[in-house]
């Protein structure tokens, strides 16, 4: 990626400041292919370490590692030459403390030419929030469902039912707003709750299971082509069918193998004398 191709992409403070202007459309993406074909519809592309059960087939995002991460965010970065790249700072990369978030931060700005990151957390990321984004670092927060804490809330659940559920949410975006977070993530939270929360903070909301008056939206790519067809959660709208297409084809690919009728003349070079 040339300097000049990445001087095109929309900077954090052009995506902040769609807030009350236009909605912010996001996807993730994990490869250049799929940068090239998503980058000319979104404003932002998040390499999501959702990566990790979407393309690794972990169990949730605990295992996904910088070398995942910076390898994944180099790859979409060679093909999205318009959209804000962020990459996502995966489990144990920043919660020790800001230093190491800085760092960690740092590391995958410079290895993926991202111009900010992602990290989970309220009220008790908000100093490290505040840190990155004095030092040169923007940062998309993520407030909610947070799958990094699977292991400590117990799975994946829509968050915001009870009124202390829905305080501590409150309380979250308030704090990563004043920390200074370009953007947030509201994931997974009941859509009263998510509307409050956008009309509240100064930053832009970006949702996902959360409510159509978030600033924008994000969805997993390969759930929004329709690439799973064993598990949908309910805020997830197949916009293609693509499991089944690609089903189809390897099924049609085995069965011209099998038959010699694949490859044929067209497939084949002549010798050219
Ligand atoms: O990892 C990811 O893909 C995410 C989005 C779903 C917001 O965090």
């Amino acid at each position: 990626m040339s300097v000049e191709a990445k001087r095109r992409r929309l900077s954090p403070s052009a995506i902040r400041a769609m807030k009350g202007e236009r909605p912010i459309v996001s996807l993730t993406a994990y490869t250049t292919p799929i940068a090239r074909l998503l980058d000319p519809h979104v404003d932002l592309l998040l390499v999501g370490d959702s990566v990790g059960m979407v393309l690794y087939g972990m169990d949730s995002t605990v295992g996904v590692t910088m070398e995942m991460m910076i390898a994944h965010g180099q790859a979409v970065a060679r093909g999205a030459t318009q959209a804000c790249l962020v990459v996502d700072l995966p489990f144990g990369s920043y919660q020790e403390s800001k230093e190491q978030a800085f760092r960690s931060a740092v590391r995958l700005m410079k290895e993926t030419q991202c111009s900010a990151v992602k990290l989970e957390g309220g009220e008790e990321m908000a100093e490290t929030v505040a840190f990155l984004t004095r030092r040169g670092v923007p940062v998309l927060g993520h407030v909610g469902l947070m799958p990094q804490l699977v292991n400590t809330t117990g799975g994946y659940r829509s968050l915001g039912h009870s009124d202390a559920e829905a305080e501590t949410i409150r309380r979250d975006a308030q704090a990563i707003d004043e920390a200074g977070a370009f953007a947030i993530v509201v994931e997974g939270t009941v859509e009263p709750v998510a509307r409050e929360i956008t009309a509240a903070v100064a930053a832009p909301t970006i949702g996902i299971g959360a409510s159509p008056a978030c600033d924008g939206q994000i969805l997993v790519s390969d759930d929004m082509l329709g690439l799973f067809n064993d598990f949908k959660p309910r805020f997830v709208k197949h916009f293609a069918e693509l499991a089944p297409q690609v089903s189809a084809a390897a099924g049609a690919y085995a069965e011209e193998v099998r038959a010699r009728s694949f490859p044929g003349p067209d497939h084949t070079f002549k010798p050219r004398r």
